[in-house]
This record gives C-alpha cells, sequence and structure tokens, in this order.
C-alpha cells in the first residue's frame, strides 16, 4: 500500500496529483476526516472537487473505499453523488464505492453543535468548515455515535430518533437555531438513501485480500500533517489523525504492507483558521501571493493565510510520514519573484530550531531567512527536467539537500497534464 499526503495545512495539491496517479491504482482509500476535504480533480474538461469521494471515483477499474477512520454525513453523501450525478452515470458511481461498516456517521445535530461551538463566547473558535466533522468525532469517542453499518438494522430510524432528539433538546436550551425537529429527522432517514445503494462491508477484510492478491492501494490523506489531531497545532487543528500512520490504523493494514509515502508541499505556505504560522506574511506581500496562487478555500471561498516556504516544520511534518518522496506544487505561482524567501531556521529563546514545530502561541519564533535566486520564466509549458531554468533547477536541488527525501514530482501548473517526473 501507497499512501499519500499534505505536509503543511491543506490545499497543497493533492487532488491533482492524486487524479494523475489514481489511474495505476486498483483501489483508492480514504482513511481520515470527512467532507470537509476539498481536492480539485479534473473529469472531462471540467475541475470538480470532491469532498468525500475518494479521488478514483472517475476511473472505471478503480475501487475507492471510504474507510473505518473517515466520518460520513449521509446528506453531504448524497449531495456529492447527485452533484456527479450530471456529468457520469449514479450506477457507475455506486458501482465505485465500498464504504467501512464501522466509520461513524454525522447526523445532523452534529452539524448544529459545530456551529454553536464555533460561534458561542462560552467555547473557542478554532475556523472549522462546520460540517459536524468533530462533534461526530467527539461522539465515537465518548462509544455515543452511529455507524454507517448501523443503517441496515431494524431499529436504525428508532436509535436516529433518539440520540437526535437528545442533542436537539441540548442545543435548543443552549439557544441554538435550528429546522423543526421533524424535519431535521425525516431529511436525515430520506438522505441515507444514497448511502444504502453503496455495499457497506468490512474494508479491512478487502483491503487486506486485495493486497495479498497482488492489487495496487493508495490510501488518500485529507487535511494534512501540521493539522494533526495529536502533533499538529492544537487546538487549531483538524479532529483526526492526518499522518501516514493514521492510514494504517484507519483502513486495518499492517505497517508492513506500506511501500511508497508521497509528501504534498507547496513551494510556499497557506493555511485556514487560527493557529501557528511560523512564516506568514501580511500586507501587499499577502495579498499579491494570495491572488497569484488563488489562495481561497475551494469550498469555503475563504481567503487564506500565505507565507513562505517553512523547512522546519516541512522537515518535522516528512519525520512524522517518514516522506519517501516529494511532490513539488505551485512553484509557479513564484515565476515572477526575483528572490524566493526560505525559513532554513527558527530562532527559538536565542537558539537556532532547524527541524520542529512550535507548539507555544507565546514563544517568539523569528524566522531565519534565505534568498534564493529566481527564475523569472514561465516554466508551465516544460515537460523534461532537463529543460528547467537552472535557477529552478537549484532551488529544487536545494530543498532535496536540506529534507534529505528526493523531489520526484514538479507540478508545473493548475491543468491535468502539468507535472514533471524528475525521477
Ligand atoms: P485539501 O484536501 O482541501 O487540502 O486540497 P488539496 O491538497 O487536494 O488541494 P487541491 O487539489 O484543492 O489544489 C488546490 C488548487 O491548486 C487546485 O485548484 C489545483 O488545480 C491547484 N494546483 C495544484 N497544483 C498546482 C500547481 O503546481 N500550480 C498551480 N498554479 N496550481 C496548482
Amino acid at each position: 500500500m501507497d499512501i499519500l499526503i499534505g505536509l503543511q495545512w491543506g490545499d497543497e495539491g493533492k487532488g491533482k496529483f492524486i487524479d494523475l496517479i489514481g489511474s495505476d491504482y486498483d483501489i483508492i482509500a480514504r482513511f481520515n476526516g470527512g467532507a470537509n476535504a476539498g481536492h480539485s480533480i479534473y473529469y472531462q474538461g471540467n475541475k470538480v472537487t470532491l469532498k468525500l469521494l475518494p479521488s478514483g471515483i472517475f476511473s472505471s477499474h478503480v475501487k475507492n473505499i471510504i474507510g473505518t477512520g473517515v466520518v460520513v454525513d449521509p446528506l453531504t453523501f448524497k449531495a456529492e453523488i447527485e452533484e456527479l450525478a450530471h456529468i457520469m452515470p449514479t450506477q457507475d458511481l455506486f458501482n465505485r464505492i465500498l464504504i467501512s461498516q464501522k466509520a461513524h456517521l454525522v447526523l445532523p445535530t452534529h452539524r448544529y453543535w459545530d456551529i454553536y461551538m464555533e460561534q458561542s463566547p462560552l467555547y473557542r473558535t478554532i475556523g472549522t468548515t462546520k460540517n459536524g466533522i468533530a462533534p461526530s468525532y467527539s461522539n465515537k469517542i465518548l462509544r455515543q455515535n452511529l455507524r454507517v453499518g448501523d443503517i441496515h438494522s431494524d431499529s436504525f430510524n428508532t436509535d436516529v430518533y433518539q440520540i437526535l432528539h437528545r442533542q436537539y433538546n441540548e442545543l435548543q436550551l443552549l439557544g441554538q437555531e435550528m429546522p423543526a425537529f421533524e424535519e431535521l429527522y425525516h431529511d436525515f432517514i430520506q438522505g441515507c438513501t444514497s448511502l444504502k445503494q453503496v455495499p457497506i462491508i468490512d474494508t479491512e477484510i478487502f483491503l487486506n485480500k486485495a493486497i495479498r492478491d497482488g492489487k495496487k492501494v493508495l490510501a488518500e490523506g485529507a487535511q494534512a500533517t501540521l493539522l494533526d489531531i495529536d502533533h499538529g497545532s492544537y487546538p487549531y487543528v483538524t479532529s483526526s489523525n492526518t499522518i501516514a500512520s493514521a492510514a494504517c490504523v484507519s483502513l486495518g493494514v499492517s505497517p508492513k504492507l506500506v511501500d511508497k509515502i508521497y509528501g504534498v508541499t507547496k513551494a510556499y505556505c497557506t493555511r485556514v483558521g487560527n493557529g501557528i504560522f511560523p512564516t506568514e506574511i501580511t500586507g501587499q506581500a499577502a495579498n499579491d501571493l494570495r491572488e497569484k496562487g488563488a489562495e481561497f478555500g475551494s469550498n469555503t471561498k475563504r481567503p487564506r493565510r500565505v507565507g513562505w516556504l517553512d523547512l522546519p516544520a516541512l522537515k518535522y511534518a516528512i519525520m512524522l510520514n517518514g516522506v519517501t518522496q516529494l511532490v513539488l506544487t505551485k512553484a509557479d505561482i513564484l515565476n515572477e519573484m526575483a528572490d524566493i524567501p526560505v525559513c532554513t531556521h527558527y530562532e527559538i529563546d536565542e537558539q537556532e530550531i532547524s527541524l520542529a514545530f512550535p507548539q507555544s502561541a507565546e514563544q517568539e519564533i523569528k524566522p531565519i531567512w534565505k534568498y534564493l535566486k529566481g527564475w523569472n520564466t514561465d516554466f508551465s509549458n516544460i515537460k523534461h527536467a532537463n529543460l528547467l531554468p537552472e535557477t529552478l533547477g537549484a532551488f529544487i536541488s536545494f530543498l532535496e539537500e536540506e529534507l534529505q527525501v528526493p523531489i520526484n514530482y514538479l507540478s508545473t501548473g493548475p491543468q491535468r497534464e502539468e507535472l514533471i517526473n524528475l525521477a
């Protein structure tokens, strides 16, 4: 099994890369998060943003697994299927998806908990997508949640009714605005119809058998390393483990069976929501970078925070994941820059730190910059590594030397075919 993860705060361009290499695989499996991903891929010339479905959905030979560690909102699942039904037959979609019976459900009240907690002065504002992901994971840990497999049980409607009713009453007491209870309940039950069309199975047994039979499996990470619930900048993180080892836990595949670990990084940094961002820039430089890089949320359209490449954090992410090959994206956004700043170290309490991700917002983190010569050329039409501008080659070599991992792929633009294999 190979694993692909983002090495920063998400939006690194994982979708595009999976889109390209995905057809080499027989199975693509999502292992974390829920409908809060936003993988942008191209199908028949249209840009499609997949929120919950794995990125192999457009390949007829690929089985797409939603693993145990994912939280599934039947309503967003249905909406995503309905949207894709405009461009491909629904039955093809259903034939290509398998869902773990042990994946947890996101209930409508989870969404309202998320909204409530984001807006109430009594709680920390995290900057979530308000999709109910964190409340669903919390209910899983509390052992109070329903799972995808429950959907076929005779008592499913009654169980949903009870849990929803309790959560609805709690939210009402807190003053959260919501539609009428019966409406919420019936919409949810109705929304489960699409989920019922898909095989709900023991995906770990399916996957292990497939690997034994020589099938190629790609575990597709959503969000990214620095948002990991344990290793990211808590509390401004996502609610699941995002790092490579989480693929093994979620999919029930032994670490012994992992082969390549692809890490995707931009040539600069972006972050959505609150939290530590040592190399963040503000003002006109930030506006320019944001505009050039189209750094606005693919689902939410929120402007992303932007900054320069952060090597201490990138080294930390590479270490956590055991990355074997790097994919560098969005270097083209820096095409017109004379000098490209890269943070090689942090200065914290008069010490130089070259590999870390700081946890305390109270520490003063001073980035130490190195300015690399820009390439001042549009390289989007170049298809071979040896035709790249020398200065871009030097930039890549510098990163490989610092990170001690080869950059095997260079993305040269947003389009599907804009990628050079450097290996
Ligand atoms: P999340 O799962 O939400 O973290 O997203 P992601 O990592 O899959 O990123 P996504 O696929 O949404 O990519 C972000 C955007 O960047 C998409 O519109 C891509 O087409 C675009 N993109 C990817 N690589 C490049 C690149 O090398 N250059 C440029 N200019 N755009 C790129």
